[in-house]
């Protein structure tokens, strides 16, 4: 067992910073480089967002107590251990050789519904939806919030827990689903979009299913894949994993035996980091990550003309010239294996320092340009031609601004771009960075970024 009972103190100081909350009012200071390349040294990347919280909504699958390591010290993990707790799950958090690491057990006795503030503050909430459902045979929750980023429907959720045999009621904003007397039973779901908490929450509705389950059309996120990969070592039974078609085949409750999960590495952390470091750096080792995950990204912007070395669980981005001097290209965004639409804001921050114009195309998520006004404020060529669509035409000097980040992908492009300016900027809603990445400053003044943290009285 790699893990021991005990908070070293540098986890007991990170988390005390995730005691922040929308109502603590935090900003951040940013003198920009102006253009200029300095940013040198070793940046490490945390364990994936998507992926710990996926596995957090395991317990539930499991008739033994559940470790998992290498969990990023940020708001969403403490907002849904906040949930796991008031859901009767045991928690209890530990130091481990890969980082935060923590013990969930779920033997005790369950509640079946979601407090309603914390399950609407995150969306990753619904994925604990499939593994209750599955395990008490009830469930009932809100709808699901988390980042304004676009409609956000569940109908694939709702669909496949019908097909799983569920009866589903709406009333008042509340979910009540009802497995059939004898648990759920196996089905062919085929998804109308290939969601990726959708094929996490019904892969694991299934994994206590009676007989076969058949997920079609679903997601291919490495996360999913890493999940699939451990509930496997425990017992259960999926196949396909990775790809368009995953079959499970249902088995009693799973036992973890001391297995211990290890996060994957954040590949969108990662990413943003590479682009940070073609901006800006000089040098910028980038650890602790899998580059074939962020390969979508090497190629666009080795079109561009930027330097990339990939290692083994490393990436340097090393280069001398001006970011005018690299070359436009066009982003449509796409699940994986495509372009990641979390890096969408980041590249195009990219795009309005390099030469050319591009079209930059989300098509995953009607709201995900909310950030182009504050980079546009700042001195980026950007036209918003539909919900969609952007052509950014660069390169442009960006000077220092006051900045509202609005979630907290947008979030991290606004501190890039701060980064890159001429001047100083003024981040406010650091709330909304602290959801998905843990001590970003600290992290970046270890770069050489100047950046400063101010809790307003
Ligand atoms: N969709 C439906 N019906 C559904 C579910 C989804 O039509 O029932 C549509 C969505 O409207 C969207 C598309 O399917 O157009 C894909 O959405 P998906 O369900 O895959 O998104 P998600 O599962 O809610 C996860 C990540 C997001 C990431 C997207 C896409 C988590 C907790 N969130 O969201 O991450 O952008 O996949 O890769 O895993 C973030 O980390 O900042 C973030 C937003």
């Amino acid at each position: 067992m790699a893990i021991s009972p005990r908070i070293t103190s540098s986890q007991q100081k990170a988390s005390s910073a995730l005691n922040s909350s929308p109502e603590v009012r935090e900003h951040f200071i940013i003198k920009g480089l102006g253009g200029k390349r300095q940013l040198k040294g070793t940046i490490a990347v945390r364990g994936a967002k998507n992926a710990a919280l996926k596995i957090l909504a395991a317990p539930f699958l499991f008739s033994d107590t559940l470790y998992v390591e290498n969990i990023p010290q940020i708001e969403d993990i403490e907002r849904l251990l906040d949930i796991l707790k008031a859901l009767g799950v045991s928690v209890s958090s530990h130091s481990s050789k890969y980082g935060f690491a923590l013990a969930l057990d779920a033997t005790g006795t369950l509640q079946n519904k979601l407090p309603r503030v914390l399950a609407k503050r995150l969306r990753a909430s619904i994925v604990l939806t499939g593994p209750i459902l599955a395990r008490t045979g009830r469930v009932l929750f809100p709808h699901p919030g988390g980042c304004l980023i676009g409609a956000r429907p569940i109908d694939i959720f709702l669909d496949g827990f019908k097909k799983l045999g569920a009866s589903v009621k709406e009333k008042n904003g509340w979910y009540d689903i009802t497995a059939p007397r004898g648990g759920l039973h196996g089905a062919t779901i085929r998804f109308v979009n290939p969601s990726v908490t959708a094929t996490e929450t019904l892969m694991m509705a299934a994994v206590l299913a009676k007989g076969k389950t058949v997920l079609k059309n679903v997601a291919l996120e490495p996360e999913i894949e890493a999940l699939a990969d451990f509930l496997n070592q425990c017992g259960a039974r999926i196949q396909g994993a990775g790809t368009t078609t995953i079959e499970i085949m249902g088995t009693p409750l799973l036992r973890a035996s001391g297995k211990v999960y290890k996060t994957p590495p954040d590949r969108i952390e990662a990413g943003s980091f590479l682009i940070l470091g073609a901006l800006a750096a000089k040098d910028l080792r980038i650890t602790g990550c899998e580059p074939s995950h962020v390969e979508a990204l090497i190629d666009v912007l080795e079109l561009a003309g930027v330097n990339v070395e990939v290692g083994d669980g490393t990436l340097r981005v090393k280069n001398n010239s001006h970011p005018k001097h690299f070359k436009s290209f066009d982003i449509k965004t796409h699940e994986y294996p495509g372009f990641p639409t979390d890096l969408q804001a980041p590249i195009v921050t990219f795009l309005t320092q390099v030469s050319g114009q591009a079209l930059v195309f989300e098509t995953i998520f009607e709201g995900r340009l909310s950030y182009v006004p504050e980079l546009v404020r700042m001195g980026a060529d950007i036209q918003v031609c539909d919900p969609h669509r952007v052509i950014v035409r660069g390169p442009t000097a960006l000077s220092g601004h006051e900045l509202e980040s609005p979630d907290l992908r947008a979030g991290l492009a606004c501190l890039i771009a701060a980064i890159v300016a001429k001047g100083e900027s003024v981040i406010h809603n650091v709330y909304t960075i602290d959801r998905g990445y843990e001590q970003i400053e600290e992290r970046l003044l270890g770069i050489g970024v100047d950046i400063k943290r101010i809790t307003n009285s």
